[in-house]
């Protein structure tokens, strides 16, 4: 299992320093910096006030999403594996005079890293698809929280992970659960924002874990579902077909049968 763990880290920490670079502005570092909240509007409308909350941000990356929501209010920890990434988000805390806690570490070892007792752990976008074991990840998720704390997630809908665009269509291409020591592979060349910078590190691999599987590695940690939705939008342009709308959301063409896209989910640690 480590190989594959070091593969997606190499691989991520190539791509954190592809993306503080932002040459094509997806990742919206301009607007950052210039004081923009750029959380997609899925999360911007359901995460509610979180001033005041100790909050632990998941798979942080290079921080961005992080600060936002330490703007927010929430007094932010943001944990990732890639040193890279953290250094970037290290050095976005600093220029834009937020404060933050950046702590390096796998997932699986945030309970050891970080300690546990936050008010809400966040997550979104690209990030279980890079963990092999979802029960665990649930386990983690219910160790962070305090009694009465909250996880707010969101995420490509597991309905259209095993999807692949061939000949203008959606065609079944991944099984639907990805077994934990058989992760799909696959070859990057470089990152999904439009920059063409080549990788070194080109390997990576990852894993589809159907929503069942989601849902109840929190039930059955004690953390109880108390919102889900689904939502026809997601903030990357997933399959070449996909159009960018004005709110940056990328969504199916016109005509095209509706699917949901992506999920959030919104679940409450048992007091
Ligand atoms: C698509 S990015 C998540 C971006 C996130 N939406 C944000 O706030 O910018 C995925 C992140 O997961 C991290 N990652 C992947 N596997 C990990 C693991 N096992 N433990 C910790 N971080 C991991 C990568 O380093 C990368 O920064």
């Amino acid at each position: 299992m480590s190989n594959y763990l070091d593969a997606n880290r190499a691989n991520w920490d190539e791509r954190a320093d592809v993306h503080i670079d932002d040459r094509t502005g997806a990742y919206g570092i301009a607007a950052f910096l210039a004081g923009e909240d750029i959380l997609c509007p899925i999360e911007a409308g359901e995460i509610g006030d979180i001033r005041g909350l100790d909050l632990l941000h998941l798979q942080c990356h290079i921080g961005l999403d992080t600060l936002c929501l330490a703007r927010r209010g929430a007094r932010v920890t943001g944990l990732d594996f890639s040193v890279k990434a953290l250094r970037h988000a290290a050095e976005l805390a600093a220029r834009t005079s937020l404060e933050a806690r950046f702590v390096l570490g796998d997932v699986y070892d945030a309970p050891d890293k970080v300690g546990g007792a936050f008010d809400m752990v966040y997550t979104t976008w690209g990030t279980i698809c890079w963990l092999p074991d979802i029960r665990r990840w649930g386990a983690v998720v219910a160790a962070m929280l305090k009694p009465g704390g909250r996880l707010y997630f969101a995420d490509t809908h597991p309905m259209i992970q095993p999807l692949e665009e061939a000949g203008g269509q959606l065609a079944p291409t991944f099984g639907y659960r990805t077994p934990t020591g058989l992760p799909l592979a696959f070859t990057a060349n470089q990152t999904y924002t439009g920059d063409t910078r080549q990788f070194l590190n080109t390997e990576n691999f990852e894993w589809i874990h159907p929503l069942s599987d989601i849902l109840m590695a929190l039930i059955d940690n004690g953390v109880a579902i108390e919102r889900i939705a689904e939502h026809e939008a997601l903030p990357w342009q997933m399959f070449p077909m996909m159009a960018k709308g004005e709110d940056r959301m990328w969504r199916l063409p016109a005509g095209h049968p509706r699917m949901p896209l992506s999920v959030s989910i919104s679940a409450r640690k048992r007091g």
